[in-house]
């Protein structure tokens, strides 16, 4: 198995523990352990008391409980528990494709959604979407990719790196090209519940077609990527059976006090979306009007889910160079575009609490550019 560097993590492995501001990240504000366990009346005894043995593999049923209750249709034995969605991603691919296969990969997204599809040695086709075409799925472009040994559609909705999500009619149409077809359709679901208008969540993509895997996370939405806890949910319990198999080579089971807290945080998650919406909706309009007063130098097309927007940056030199140098100067951490072959845009994020403080850095130091500029 031959994998490229993941150009997005090497990237924040350099500078997201020591970057003073996050203004990119993807995951929400999270909590303390603490302020978990206060949710609940009993549960720091209960925790205090859990087992530190192996769990069920498959996940331990009451975890696996919790999670099908946030689905329609879905039963604890349509759920694997995996520690992350990045350790879902591998499995899926890894179990599910091979030499001989064919898997087409909405892009630009999560640099594991194509490179681990890659790593299996099956063909991998980018269904791509454009900024000029304000992130459209084309649909005709993706029926033209489909070849009859297309196994597998990756999708991931809302998106990373947009932030936007899906229309109802274009996910309708990729659940219908793929269910005519027997197509897999592997759809990447970690931001789902942070829609900022909820009346726009797309159903789960294993609620509505068999052959669906919807992955999960507690990472993104819910703020709590510290648990590396994530879960795959499908009706062909064949397709998980196999995820299971890999999953014995991965990690064998998830960790026990993340299970213990990723159930509470679940039953609770009402409470964990109410805060972390209040959180984007009062972030992004300073956002938008951040990118309003510089728009000769950011145009983007505004994000509607998750906490990150994706717009494209209009300087003469090299926007690595500049996303660098910000966070050098200002301690200010934007993700360049070009780790997502995307090298004119940049990733912004604003789940965190302090993103106004962190703007104004910004915008400092972009006025200070100006002020050099000038003659
Ligand atoms: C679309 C997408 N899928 C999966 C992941 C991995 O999430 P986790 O923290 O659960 O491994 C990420 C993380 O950025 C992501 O953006």
């Amino acid at each position: 198995m031959k994998l490229k560097p993941f150009r997005i993590e090497h990237y924040y492995a350099k500078y997201e523990f020591t970057a003073q501001f996050m203004l990119s990240s993807s995951d929400m504000q999270s909590r303390s352990v603490a302020e978990l366990l206060a949710l609940e009346p009993d549960a720091r005894e209960r925790f205090d008391a859990l087992w530190l043995g192996y769990t069920e593999s498959s996940g331990a049923p009451y975890l696996r409980e919790a999670i099908a209750g946030m689905y329609s249709g879905i039963s604890s034995d349509d759920v694997l528990v995996i520690s992350s969605a990045e350790e879902g991603i591998f499995l899926v691919y890894h179990a599910l494709l091979g030499v001989g296969d064919h898997v087409i990969v909405e892009t630009p997204c999560y640099e594991s959604g194509l490179e681990l599809a890659r790593s299996t040695g099956a063909e991998v086709s980018p269904w791509q979407r454009y900024f000029e075409d304000g992130w459209a799925h084309d649909l005709a472009a993706l029926e033209a990719l489909i070849r009859p040994n297309t196994k597998m559609i990756y999708i991931n909705t809302p998106s990373n790196p947009t932030g936007i999500n899906m229309k109802p009619e274009v996910f309708a149409a990729v659940m219908d090209l793929a269910k005519e077809r027997g197509i897999i359709v592997f759809c990447d679901e970690v931001y789902r519940e942070l829609e900022h208008d909820p009346s726009t969540r797309l159903p789960a993509a294993c609620e509505v077609y068999e052959n669906a895997i919807s992955l999960g996370s507690m990472s993104k939405s819910y703020g709590l990527p510290g648990l590396r806890l994530g879960w795959s949910a499908s009706r062909n319990r064949d397709l998980l059976e196999k995820c299971l198999h890999f999953k014995y080579y991965t990690t064998i089971c998830s960790s026990a006090p993340s299970e213990f807290l990723t159930a509470l945080a679940l039953r609770q998650r009402k409470i964990l979306l109410t805060r972390n919406l209040e959180i984007v909706r009062r972030n992004l309009p300073i956002l938008e009007a951040f990118v309003a007063r510089h728009e000769s130098l950011f145009s983007w097309v505004k994000p509607n889910a998750s906490p990150i927007g994706f717009p494209r940056v209009t300087i003469a030199g090299d926007v690595t160079d500049f996303c660098e140098q910000i966070v050098r100067e200002t301690g200010v951490l934007l993700l360049p575009g070009g780790v997502y072959d995307q090298p004119q845009h940049v990733r912004m994020g604003y789940g965190r609490l302090n993103m106004p403080e962190a703007l104004e850095r910004l915008e400092g130091h972009l006025q200070s550019q100006n002020l050099k500029l000038e003659p």
